[in-house]
């Protein structure tokens, strides 16, 4: 009886044993000081700003899928662009001990007393699509060429009012809208537009008849479409009663599909009356829809599946104590530092080769554009 008994108590502790060795082996989800470096030890915060917006919900799902592949557990948290949201699911990440951050910010300049806790927390934060402004304490930039994403928008409004080639002389009306003024990509938008609008401008060829063309009168607080499309309601009611809008420079889907509601209530699409050339970005399926239906004109594809992976590339890269890729470290000047920066390359895309850019690349489903 006493044998019988010494041996099954030796069989529980030998169990027990098992049980806390598989426990120490095993990734906690807080992660911890000693998972840095160790790819498999580590859970990775990643705050994305909306999920109003289908490619957001694409971005945290392929950077998810991207640090998983690598070895990593994720923590993923949406803001619903609300500034003070984001911070405190940040500070929960941080509190939960995550190994690093991916932040794609909602107001740039909201993080900086959260980037010093994840700072002496010693977490490393890689800055998503958009630059957070005014702290030393961000590390890596992944994003695309935000300036070139606003030279195609413009540019193509040149070009397809035949101002580029002179095979037209205007002068056109053109109105002008821009991205929310507490995201730093708004600006490079509108600048990379600008340089291709601005000598039309200086010309006369091209004419904002709001006289609204200072990047603070265009604004669109959160990128929203709802207040995109009373502007243009606004401005269709002022500037436009006797006169036609021939372009306006979008510079996101959202905005762009505000605007044409706010065009086709005043009867643009009409025989007498056709809609203006209308940009856009991020290929959303809404507008590639649009573009096929000839509404929508142009937008700007951004592969957020590629942005996804630099990311998650420079996660890993840090984690590992090795020097991220980089191919900018000149532009992205945050206010506290030069910040190390991979930028990908964004593509036009119209009604002439969307198949071949977003369709063929696997990015949007055929059937989904039915
Ligand atoms: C920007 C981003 C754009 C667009 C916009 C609205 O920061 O670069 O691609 O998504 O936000 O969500």
């Amino acid at each position: 009886m006493r044998n019988r008994k010494a041996a099954l108590s030796a069989i529980a502790a030998a169990a027990s044993l098992a049980l806390t060795l598989s426990a120490c082996g095993q990734d906690s989800d807080g992660g911890s000081e000693s998972d840095k470096g160790d790819a498999k030890g580590g859970t990775v915060g990643i705050a994305m700003p909306t999920k109003s917006s289908e490619r957001w919900i694409a971005d945290g799902a392929n950077v998810e899928k991207n640090l998983k592949a690598a070895g990593y557990k994720t923590k993923l948290a949406y803001g619903e662009d609300d500034p003070d949201t984001q911070v405190s699911q940040i500070e929960n990440m941080i509190t939960q001990g995550v190994s690093a951050l991916i932040i794609a910010a909602i107001d740039n300049k909201s993080l900086d007393n959260v980037l010093q806790q994840a700072k002496e927390a010693d977490i490393p934060v890689i800055s998503y699509d958009r630059l957070i402004l005014n702290s030393p304490n961000v590390d890596y930039y992944a994003s695309f060429d935000n300036e070139k994403v606003g030279e195609l928008q413009g540019g193509y409004i040149v070009e397809k009012l035949g101002l580029k080639d002179g095979s037209k002389k205007g002068p056109f009306n053109v109105e002008l809208f821009a991205g929310s003024n507490d995201d730093n990509n708004t600006q490079y938008f509108f600048k990379g537009a600008m340089n291709a609008l601005q000598p039309y401008i200086d010309k006369k060829q091209i004419v904002v008849k709001s006289g609204q063309t200072k990047l603070n009168q265009v604004t669109t607080l959160r990128w929203d479409g709802g207040t995109a499309q009373k502007r243009m309601d606004d401005l269709l009611t002022s500037a436009y009663k006797s006169a036609k809008v021939d372009a306006v420079l979008s510079p996101y889907d959202g905005i762009s599909i505000g605007i044409l509601s706010a065009l086709k209530s005043d009867d643009y699409g009409s025989k007498s009356k056709p809609l203006p050339i209308v940009t856009g970005q991020d290929a959303e399926v809404a507008s590639v829809k649009s573009i096929i239906a000839d509404q929508q004109t142009q937008t700007v594809y951004k592969d957020t599946r590629k942005l996804a992976e630099v990311a998650a590339n420079m996660v890993d890269s840090v984690l590992k104590d090795k020097k991220p890729e980089t191919n900018d470290t000149k532009t992205y000047d945050n206010g506290a530092k030069v910040i190390p920066a991979y930028l990908l390359d964004p593509v036009n895309v119209d009604k002439s080769n969307y198949k071949e850019v977003v369709v063929d690349s696997g990015y949007i489903k055929e059937s989904d554009l039915k």
